[in-house]
């Protein structure tokens, strides 16, 4: 293993760009607002980032809709920003991870329009197409994650096409080589023009049962997407050559990387999908997301995932925050102890072992944000429910004080909510107390502790409601205590001397020994000698 590798032992940023900053004042970001705003990334001290989709899209999905995998959406600007963007972050050391969405594309995507046209089209078979069920109605019992069935009926060519997602997202069929290939050319495009490394959208759905047969239904649930198990429409086993082959196109270039999104609960699934170091190099391992503030469960999801993956290839993600999921600032959110929450919540993700992903604005501690009914945007909450939309986590990034946050717009797509002129990165940077200076720290500290950012993990014996840690590499060591509970607790650790590290309570002077008291969601993380 060479000694600094990027991907695994840097730290990822995802911009949404839609939110990050807008430099022509049309109220959506764009490229040319985030190559602005580069310092930013630079001063934090991270290592890449993965921008949400800025290709091609008639935006149904906010450009999870893909119409042209090779070309920039115009509202984000123009391959040659594009290019730009990508050399300025690279003479900065900072590498460039797009979205790459190959489970579905855009019905206004040029293949699926020629898929469409006719039941001879030579692209036919590019999607998922079938007759209605004898008697009429969709070919199977599957549901669409963004509401009703999975099926869609053409009435041109009198057939059924399958989508996973909404209507306007056809899937693409992973069994037709033609397709396949075509696919393999679009990260090709990227690949070629210096792109570091792609995340796969819904990587688990690829294949599907070749006789797409009925999910079995679970018992008593309520019909419907959630009263079925999965067994047919995702995960399906012949997924794993489809990835070994996207891995292939990625090998044949130097330091690229995947990681994917297999939005599956089941760690023992998720693990499967870093193959024999053939398929996915990363895999974001969402069972820490979905886990509520509690020492016991994070290091029980922590350590089901370090038993699963393979020793030689296995990598972990840690992930607290995405575009679509509530910000964990709002998810773990306490009266009293919510600033203090977000800190803890930082040294975490920070400190364990495996790639940090963080989601933009979260850096200052960013909430969720209550979307008036009239302003939302999300399909998912214009389809099935406004608490299920995700425009909250997806607001403007607050950069300063001012009437636009910085942001490039007054009158931005989603509203700035109430923390506008409370919370920014401007305010935040002066003040060393603050949670912004903490990320820098942290990752500072990570980046120049080689226990911290590839060392080994081990858990500690601790009392209830801490969860502690050990990171070893070489001679390099630290141990991290964090108090997930709301009353103060003692930590003894395995003594000192205390050689350096970082506690998240502001203005604390570091211990000399690893014995400390630590006050409600307080955490320490702690140089010892190696040996
Ligand atoms: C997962 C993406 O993260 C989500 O935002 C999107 O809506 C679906 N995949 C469909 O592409």
């Amino acid at each position: 293993m060479k000694d600094w590798l990027w991907w695994r032992d840097g730290v990822v940023y995802q911009i949404y760009p839609r939110s990050w900053s807008d430099s022509n004042g049309d109220g959506v970001g764009d490229l040319e607002g985030v190559r602005r705003r580069l310092d930013h990334l630079s001063w934090l001290g991270v290592d890449a980032i993965w921008f949400s989709p800025i290709t091609r899209s008639p935006m149904a999905d906010f450009g999870y809709d893909v119409s042209d995998y090779c070309d920039i959406d115009p509202l984000f600007g123009t391959l040659d920003d594009f290019d730009r963007l990508l050399a300025e972050a690279h003479e900065r050391g900072i590498r460039i991870v797009l979205d790459w969405v190959p489970n579905h594309s855009s019905d206004r995507h040029p293949w699926f329009e020629d898929s469409r046209s006719r039941r001879d089209s030579p692209r036919r078979n590019w999607y998922v197409w079938r007759d209605a069920a004898p008697g009429g109605g969709p070919p199977n019992n599957w549901y669409a994650v963004f509401g009703g069935r999975s099926w869609t009926w053409d009435e041109g060519t009198g057939q059924y096409y399958l989508h996973t997602f909404l209507p306007e997202q056809p899937e693409l069929n992973w069994r037709e080589p033609a397709l396949v290939e075509a696919m393999h050319d679009t990260l090709r495009f990227w690949l070629d023009r210096g792109v570091d490394g792609f995340r796969m959208d819904v990587i688990h759905a690829l294949a599907k049962d070749p006789g797409l047969r009925d999910n079995p239904e679970i018992e008593g649930a309520r019909p419907g997407r959630f009263g079925q198990q999965h067994v047919h429409d995702e995960n399906h086993p012949d997924v794993h050559p489809i990835v070994r082959g996207i891995r292939g196109v990625l090998d044949a270039y130097d330091e690229r990387m995947a990681v994917g999104e297999v939005y599956l609960m089941d760690p023992t699934e998720v693990a499967k999908y870093y193959g024999e170091g053939d398929e996915l190099h990363l895999a974001f391992n969402f069972s820490v997301m979905k886990t509520p503030w509690d020492a016991d469960g994070f290091r029980e999801q922590i350590e089901r995932f370090e038993g699963l993956l393979p020793e030689k290839y296995g990598w972990p993600t840690l992930v607290l925050s995405s575009h679509d999921e509530p910000r964990h600032a709002s998810r773990y959110d306490h009266p009293e102890h919510g600033d203090a929450r977000a800190r803890l919540a930082a040294m975490l993700l920070l400190t364990l072992r495996g790639t940090p992903f963080l989601y933009y604005g979260e850096e200052i501690g960013m909430r969720n944000v209550e979307i008036p009914a009239d302003r939302l945007q999300d399909p998912v909450g214009i389809n099935i429910h406004p608490k299920a939309s995700r425009d909250p986590e997806r607001t403007p990034m607050l950069w300063d004080g001012s009437p636009d946050a910085g942001f490039g717009s007054s009158d931005p797509w989603l509203p700035f909510g109430p923390e506008l002129g409370r919370r920014s990165v401007a305010a935040q940077r002066d003040d060393p107390a603050s949670l912004l200076c903490l990320y820098r720290d942290l990752l500072a500290l990570r980046r120049e502790t080689p226990a911290l950012h590839r060392g080994s993990y081990r858990g500690l014996d601790a009392p209830p409601g801490i969860f502690a840690f050990e990171r070893r590499h070489g001679d390099s060591r630290v141990e991290v205590a964090l108090n997930f509970s709301d009353a103060p607790q003692r930590w003894q650790g395995s003594g000192g001397p205390v050689q350096g590290g970082l506690c998240t309570r502001s203005g604390a002077a570091l211990p000399g020994d690893t014995g400390v008291d630590l006050g409600p969601a307080e955490g320490v993380a702690l140089i010892l000698p190696g040996g």
